[in-house]
């Protein structure tokens, strides 16, 4: 479903070059559910940005059901994002001036689906993240944890065929790590297919396969 070949990516430092992926080979089949570990600056966020389409390699090839990621023009790469990925980042940003509900429905909003539709899924989220009781809170009375897991049920809440996240575990204490994990074990037994970035052992332990990021590549 997503094919990655010698994929090459480098930052300019000054004059000097960063080589940060240099030969990046990857096959992720649809359904799996797959880990991504490695050092801190080895290059796993800059690959996720790739795979989500939302930043440009130097040289390879990445493919996702055949359609040619890297040859999309920025409109086309858009409009690949909203239809395939769900991205969840390190320290994504909640609109201030909405409750949680409404953030979590913003996508549904925007493709249009009724308000019982939408009362049904985010209901569904909440309550699958433990966080209904918060459902009509500001965002900015949230912890970090509850901010978390409202960004991932965001990123989830449109059913994307693939999940990419970016240690959505990071800081979060063991119980809000454990009901994401749930989470995303439960999508990915639905059928979607789920990328995690992590530097904790269980989650990774609880993919189908481990990938480890080292000198630019991705074994
Ligand atoms: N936009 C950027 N401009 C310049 N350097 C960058 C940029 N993004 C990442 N890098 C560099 O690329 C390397 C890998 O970063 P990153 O992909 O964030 O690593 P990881 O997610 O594994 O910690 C680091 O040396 C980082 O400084
Ligand atoms: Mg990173």
């Amino acid at each position: 479903m997503l094919k990655v070949s010698h994929l090459q990516k480098s930052f300019l430092l000054g004059s000097r070059k960063n080589v940060v992926l240099k030969d990046v080979n990857l096959e992720i089949h649809a359904g799996e559910m797959v880990a991504i570990m490695g050092r801190s600056g080895s290059g796993k966020s800059t690959l996720l940005n790739i795979l989500a389409g939302l930043d440009q390699a130097d040289s390879g090839s990445y493919h996702f059901d055949n359609a040619d990621v890297l040859a999309m023009n920025a409109a086309q790469a858009a409009d690949f994002r909203k239809r395939n990925i769900g991205y969840i980042i390190q320290n994504s940003v909640l609109i201030s001036s909405k409750n949680v509900f409404n953030n979590i429905a913003l996508p549904l909003q925007y493709s249009k689906h009724s308000k019982a539709q939408i009362k049904e899924k985010v209901s569904f989220v909440l309550a699958a993240l433990h966080i209904s009781e918060v459902g009509f809170s500001s965002v900015e009375v949230l912890s970090g944890g509850e901010a978390q897991r409202v960004a991932i049920a965001r990123s989830v809440i449109q059913e994307p065929k693939v999940i990419i996240a970016d240690e959505p575990t990071g800081s979060l204490d063991e119980e809000t790590e454990d009901d994401i994990l749930r989470l995303f074990k439960m999508l990915n037994e639905q059928g979607k297919t789920i990328i995690i970035v992590t530097h904790n052992q269980k989650v990774a332990d609880s993919c189908d396969r481990i990938f480890y990021m080292n000198n630019g590549n991705c074994i």
